[in-house]
């Protein structure tokens, strides 16, 4: 016997006539006593059975959620039986074998229901997986990962799988560890990415690797953050930056290809990363809206006004309407609490400037020009989120349009504002631009070969030119404070790679769940990730993580701080 010969959603008008057998849940049911109507669903979609008790008398005692197999006979519907909404809506089955499967008690909540709590369709996520939105997120992801795949298989790399237990990659989060019971005391830290597997794979010579590679990091769960995630991860040899922008270009068209979707244009623009700074105040800008930071440092440099006469910069956006005090004074609480001083009008400034430093400005009538007066990072900071608030707010970005574009030219190093120490701004595997190898004496001002990849203000992944040369790797060290002899216990492994015949390299890593998310038009990598953890850490539907008993732990020589009704 075989469970089923037809999908559900698939019967049209001409398949009258046809003699089907069908599987799949209750999705409704409407019991006439005479006839019951039986709407059975799976994920191709609903088709209605039609049931005389009489022939099956089981079908009374048919529930929602049920799992039937019915055969039958598909039949057209009389005209005014016919169901337009749904696109099996001009037939129906004629049944005559009925089988209940499995039964079902009733649910915790109506399959597809947009306004069950989150946590709740966590817990039951096979009920969640059944609706429309599920199946339809989890298939774009598949969608999407094969057309990455073909693209990478099209392009000549190859796909190596390396080690979710590794001894830490730095990436700026913390790690998730695995003791190891054989090694008492000691550690594996999970794999924050593949980066410096994927590096010595180019020291291997397999000259392109990529992988579909899963990464976990100890994060604070947010909409764009979970602690496992996948990567598009790539590196190649023999390449300079536009030959690895152009194979991302190259997946992100054939995603929206395989997904039916007008592609964005190539080559995705260039930003460098000081002009993003100053006109949009984040190296990741939404760039669907202007709105733009402008500058007005020496225009205010000479006014009457005290607090913009003498700040170090002074810069101001123009929004295209105009708010009412009480609407300002919301701004001006959201700019302090940012770090700014205050968030000023043109009006309220415009009795200290001359005429033409007024003109100046260019704001139109019904537009309001918002200013803040402060240290540049400061400014950049509250302007930029200002920006992005009233892009939200007036809904500036809901113009329809797909942007990608790239943001180049990063700075080498930062100062850590905690430690003052000079830190990596992506990771400390990235290489100099050009010209700034001697970075050692001004850290602050090298250029490195970064460059991240934005969409619509969301960063999809980042990437660069490697260095492949152990003498510079270690003066990276240097500038950040890691010793010889530190270098040598974290990454001596990669020195001596790099010691022993590396070729010039670069890669990228591309957040899958975050560029999925984005092409589904989700607001959180929740409702694209088949079994996601919730912001508390927790996984509703295991109840993980949960205590270990204490023996356990022995084994692995850990001992708990934490009391626990377990140990
Ligand atoms: P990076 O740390 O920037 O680079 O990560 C690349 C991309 O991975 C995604 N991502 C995440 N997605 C979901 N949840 C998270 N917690 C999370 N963290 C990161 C983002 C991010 O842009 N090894 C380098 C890449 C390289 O240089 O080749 C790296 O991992 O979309
Ligand atoms: P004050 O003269 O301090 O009352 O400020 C006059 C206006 O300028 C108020 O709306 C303040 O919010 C604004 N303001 C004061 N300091 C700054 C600053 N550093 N940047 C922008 N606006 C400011």
């Amino acid at each position: 016997m075989s469970w089923r010969d037809t999908m559900c959603g698939v019967l049209r008008a001409g398949d009258a006539g046809r003699r089907v057998t069908l599987a799949g849940w209750v999705d409704a049911r409407r019991d006439h006593g005479g006839l019951v109507f039986i709407d059975l669903r799976d994920h191709t979609g609903l088709v209605q059975l039609v049931v005389r008790p009489e022939n099956d008398p089981l079908a009374h005692d048919v529930r929602n959620e049920f799992v039937l197999q019915a055969e039958g006979e598909v039949v057209a519907r009389a005209p005014d039986a016919v169901n337009p909404n749904i696109p099996t809506g001009e037939v129906e089955i004629q049944v005559d074998t009925l089988r209940i499967v499995s039964t079902s008690e009733p649910l915790p909540f109506q399959i597809g229901d947009e306004s069950v709590d989150e946590v709740l369709r966590l817990r039951y996520r096979y009920l969640d997986m059944r609706g429309d939105r599920m199946q339809r997120n989890l298939r774009l992801n598949h969608v999407i990962i094969n057309a990455i795949r073909r693209t990478m298989d099209d392009l000549a790399f190859v796909d190596v799988w390396t080690p979710s237990m590794t001894k830490g990659t730095p990436e700026g989060a913390r790690d998730f560890l695995v003791p190891v019971r054989l090694q008492p005391g000691k550690f594996y830290a999970l794999a924050q990415s593949p980066q410096l597997f994927k590096q010595l794979c180019m020291v291997g010579g397999l000259d392109r690797y990529y992988q579909i590679a899963t990464c976990w990091r100890d994060e604070d769960l947010r909409a764009d953050r979970q602690f496992e995630f996948r990567q598009l991860d790539l590196e190649m040899s023999f390449v300079e930056r536009e030959d690895v922008l152009d194979v991302l270009e190259r997946c992100v068209v054939a995603s929206f290809e395989a997904v039916g979707r007008e592609a964005p244009q190539r080559p995705f623009p260039r930003m460098g990363y000081a002009e993003a700074i100053a006109r949009y105040g984040t190296d990741k800008p939404d760039l669907r809206f202007g709105l733009a930071i402008e500058d007005a440092t020496e225009v205010t440099r000479g006014s009457q006004f005290d607090v913009f006469a003498n700040a170090p910069c002074v810069r101001y956006i123009v929004v295209p309407r105009t708010f009412s005090r009480s609407e300002h004074a919301r701004l001006e609480e959201i700019a302090k609490e940012w770090g700014a001083k205050g968030l000023a009008q043109l009006g309220q400034i415009s009795k200290f400037l001359s005429e033409a430093e007024l003109a100046a400005f260019g704001v139109q009538e019904g537009s309001t020009a918002l200013f803040v007066a402060d240290e540049e990072p400061i400014v950049a900071r509250v302007l930029g989120g200002m920006r992005t608030h009233l892009g939200r707010e007036l809904e500036l970005a809901e113009t329809g349009e797909e942007v990608f574009h790239w943001v180049v030219d990063f700075p080498m190093f930062e100062r850590d504002e905690d430690t003052g120490q000079w830190t990596f701004l992506h990771h400390p595997f990235t290489a100099p631009m050009p010209g700034a190898e001697a970075f050692e004496g001004d850290p602050g001002s090298a250029l490195s070969q970064h460059y991240d990849l934005i969409w619509n203000g969301w960063e999809l992944g980042s990437g660069s030119i490697r260095i492949h040369d152990a003498a510079m790797q270690q003066a990276v060290f240097r500038v950040m404070g890691i010793g010889e002899e530190e270098q040598q216990a974290k990454f001596g492994f990669l020195l001596e790679a790099l010691k022993l015949g590396a070729p010039p390299h670069g890669g990228f890593a591309m957040g899958i769940d975050r560029f999925v998310a984005r092409m589904a038009g989700e607001p959180d990598l929740r409702q694209v990730i088949a079994f996601p953890k919730v912001a508390s850490g927790a996984d509703p539907l295991t109840g993980g993580p949960t205590p270990m008993p204490d023996s356990v732990l022995r084994e692995l020589g850990i001992k708990s701080t934490v009391e626990t009704a377990e140990n």
